[in-house]
């Protein structure tokens, strides 16, 4: 018998996304692009925009909204807030606390969390270790980013690109007799090496330019690395809960490129009907696509309670990771 301990579950999920549609036939009037080589090169067919005004504190607060709704609680259940955003209001102060306010919630720890597009992986990962060790009860976990703000609107190999959005979960800590079929964050696997920091950065911030910047990157560079990165960590969650492919129900992959996805999917034997594609709707979200696709296949009903979910990403940094959660 395992013996009894405590599991972060998952209670509620919830999403938001601006209202503005910008599709690939509104981006060939923006640079020399068409929609074929977007759909072909990575999948993506629109993506949202925030309106002017419409800040990333703003999403998140809108995602963490319609978790709680989700999961039956109010905010006053919350005692730890993490936000994972490379796209905050403001340098400081960090956009979990202008959550916490805005969720009119005055008890309890909020901060944010910065790994870029592994950001909700690395979020999931540390409100775990939160609510295992005891120390809090209840989180919300919530990825939120307004990347149209970083983007170079006139360089046609990263605007394309990505999107505005923000997801979120409520995380409860649970007793749990450890099984593998016990509900809760089973396995989570982080990695990063900063050795590739030109390949994928922001050409700006307040300790250099003084500037917010735009986002640069080699994209056929980080191609190259992602496939391998995100096979490996999610062997590692495979060998630490002693599970193979054949046992997840839903791979919900950081939607970058359709190509990376199925690339994943296929190496790691994973058939295409498990897998939760939104990148073509959402366009790459960083921290915020893995949360909105949960939320779509958790509202659409693929994802049931009692299914086994593998969430990844890759970033910036490199950063990479990965957790096996038991719905
Ligand atoms: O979320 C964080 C992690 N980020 C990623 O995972 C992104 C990883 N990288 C990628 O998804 C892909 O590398 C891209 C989608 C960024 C690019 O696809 P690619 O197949 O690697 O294309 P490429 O960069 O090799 O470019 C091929 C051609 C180039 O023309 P030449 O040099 O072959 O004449 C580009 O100039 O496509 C051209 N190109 C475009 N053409 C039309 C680049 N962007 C565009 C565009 N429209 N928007």
């Amino acid at each position: 018998m395992n013996p009894v301990r405590v599991r972060s579950t998952v209670r509620g999920v919830g999403s938001a996304l601006p209202e503005r549609i910008v599709t690939n036939a509104e981006m060939e009037t923006i640079v020399d692009t068409t929609d074929e080589w977007i759909v072909q090169r990575t999948g993506i067919r629109q993506r949202h925009v925030a309106a002017e005004g419409e800040t990333t504190s703003m999403l998140a607060t809108r995602a963490a909204e319609a978790a709680l709704a989700d999961a039956g609680l109010v905010a006053a259940d919350i005692d730890l807030f993490i936000v994972a955003t490379s796209t905050p209001d403001y340098t400081f102060p960090a956009v979990a606390t202008q959550v916490q306010a805005a969720l009119g919630v005055t008890h309890g720890v909020a901060f944010d969390l910065q790994a870029v597009c592994s950001g909700f992986v690395f979020a999931v990962a540390t409100a775990d270790k939160f609510l295992v060790s005891g120390s809090h009860k209840r989180a919300l976990v919530i990825g939120a980013e307004t990347f149209s703000r970083l983007l170079d609107w006139t360089d046609r190999t990263t605007c394309v690109l990505f999107g505005d959005g923000a997801g979120a979960i409520v995380l409860e800590a649970t007793p749990s007799d450890g099984a593998l079929t016990s509900p809760g964050v089973i396995s989570t696997q982080l990695r990063s090496d900063g050795r590739h920091r030109a390949k994928l950065y922001v050409d700006g911030g307040p300790s250099t330019t003084k500037t917010v910047g735009h986002l640069k990157m080699e994209g056929r560079e980080v191609f190259k690395h992602a496939v391998g990165m995100v096979t490996d960590v999610i062997k590692a969650c495979f060998d630490d809960a002693g599970v193979t492919a054949a046992d997840i129900d839903w791979f919900v992959p950081h939607q970058a490129n359709r190509r990376i996805i199925d690339a994943s999917a296929d190496k790691l034997g994973l058939p295409r009907e498990k897998v939760v594609v939104t990148v073509d709707r959402h366009g790459n979200t960083s921290a915020a696509s893995i949360p909105l696709a949960l939320a779509v296949s958790v509202k659409d009903g693929r994802i049931k309670k009692g299914d086994l979910v593998m969430i990844e990403a890759m970033g910036g940094g490199f950063t990479w990771g990965a957790a096996l959660i038991r719905w």
